[in-house]
């Protein structure tokens, strides 16, 4: 039996990326799949939209699944959800860190018609019209992006070393394309000053990767970095109507056209490098200094882009993990004391 967990599962990605996984394991193998979100609600209909889709496979293997309710702006959350890992499995085979959020205040319409008219396939690749709050901290006095997309995940991969450990475990952490280095200042890892705070955290998804997947590897994990090209994404629907959706779709499809190998649109294809990854052959491991994206030809079939991206201040990043890791073990050590003890 095989144990894997899609962080923010109900999203379009989550749900792809748990469907591909079921069609590329063994038809025989039994999967627990631990799908989370921070509402009962969604967990609900993405468990129904996950077995919809795995009746009609042709697999002999047992689908079960399991929940967390898990807020990664939260660490006693995430303190939760690891608890209740490590009480419930002995070993995880697969995680997907791709649970993501952003800090969004709207479009700045403007100029996204100024930058697509000015060149559409950019427009449309690394837009800078998402307007994003600056300064936002969690209830924990984090960066909140900070916290949602990197620190939290990071701190529950760390706690959960040692089942990953016996599952000899594929962590994938999905990126973006967007994640470039002029997001990220290294004096403002919390990327409390910026005003690209999700594009800022995806480049430091990437420098994590790098900084730690060596120690990993030594526990027999291996974790990999990947990203999912450009897709429709629910997140940003409640900024558009019927015709900026519209819109929006249309110029993906033409910035395909163009050969934009980025624009795979669907969520489908967007999974592909993601799992592919997860579940090669140990005998064809591909290499984890390379971020590994989906993309597509201009007539939508999907293969994977290989990038070799350009890397800095690992040393100065790992520490700082490791430190406010450390900081937040002794914070919550007593969280997690047994209250319910006979008197
Ligand atoms: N869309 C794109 O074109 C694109 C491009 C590059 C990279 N990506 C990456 O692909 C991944 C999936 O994107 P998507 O567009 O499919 O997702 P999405 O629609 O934005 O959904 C986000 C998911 O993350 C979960 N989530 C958000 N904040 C969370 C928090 N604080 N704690 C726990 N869970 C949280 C949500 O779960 P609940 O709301 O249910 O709690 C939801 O499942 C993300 O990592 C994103 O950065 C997307």
């Amino acid at each position: 039996m095989k144990v894997a967990v899609i962080t923010g599962t109900n999203s379009n990605l989550g749900l792809n990326l748990a469907y591909r996984l079921l069609e590329r394991l063994p038809a025989h193998e039994d999967l627990t799949l631990v799908v989370t979100s921070r509402t009962l609600s969604r967990v609900r209909e993405c468990i129904e939209k996950i077995n919809r889709f795995h009746s009609q496979l042709e697999r002999s293997g047992v689908l079960s699944f399991e929940y967390l309710l898990v807020d990664f702006t939260d660490m006693v959350s995430i303190l939760d959800a690891i608890k209740t890992l490590k009480d419930k499995y002995t070993a995880i085979n697969y995680v997907f860190i791709n649970a993501a959020q952003g800090v969004y205040d709207g479009i700045d319409w403007i100029g996204a018609i100024k930058e697509i008219c000015t060149d559409p396939i950019e427009g449309v690749t690394n837009p800078h019209y998402k307007i994003q709050r600056v300064g936002v901290k969690s209830r924990d006095g984090m960066g909140l992006v900070f916290e949602a997309n990197v620190f939290g995940p990071y701190y529950f991969i760390q706690k959960l070393l040692p089942i990953l450990e016996k599952g000899k475990c594929r962590v994938i952490w999905i990126s973006s394309l967007m994640g470039e280095a002029k997001y990220l200042n290294p004096d403002d890892l919390q990327l409390l000053e910026s005003d690209a705070s999700y594009e800022g955290s995806k480049r430091l998804v990437d420098l994590l990767h790098f900084a730690t997947y060596k120690d990993l590897n030594k526990r027999g994990i291996k974790q990999y970095l990947t990203h999912p090209g450009i897709f429709a994404s629910a997140s940003f629907f409640k900024y558009l109507n019927i015709f900026t959706y519209l819109g929006m779709m249309f110029v993906f499809y033409i910035a395909r056209w163009m050969g934009s190998p980025w624009h795979n649109i669907d969520g489908y294809k967007a999974a592909c490098a993601p799992i592919d990854i997860a579940v090669k052959d140990d005998s064809l491991l591909p290499s984890q200094d390379i971020k590994y994206g989906s993309a597509t030809t201009r007539k939508g079939v999907e293969y994977i882009k290989e990038e070799k991206i350009k890397v800095d201040n690992l040393e100065k990043i790992k520490k700082y993990f490791e430190t406010l890791r450390d900081e937040w073990d002794e914070k919550l050590k007593d969280q997690v004391k047994n209250t319910r003890i006979p008197m």
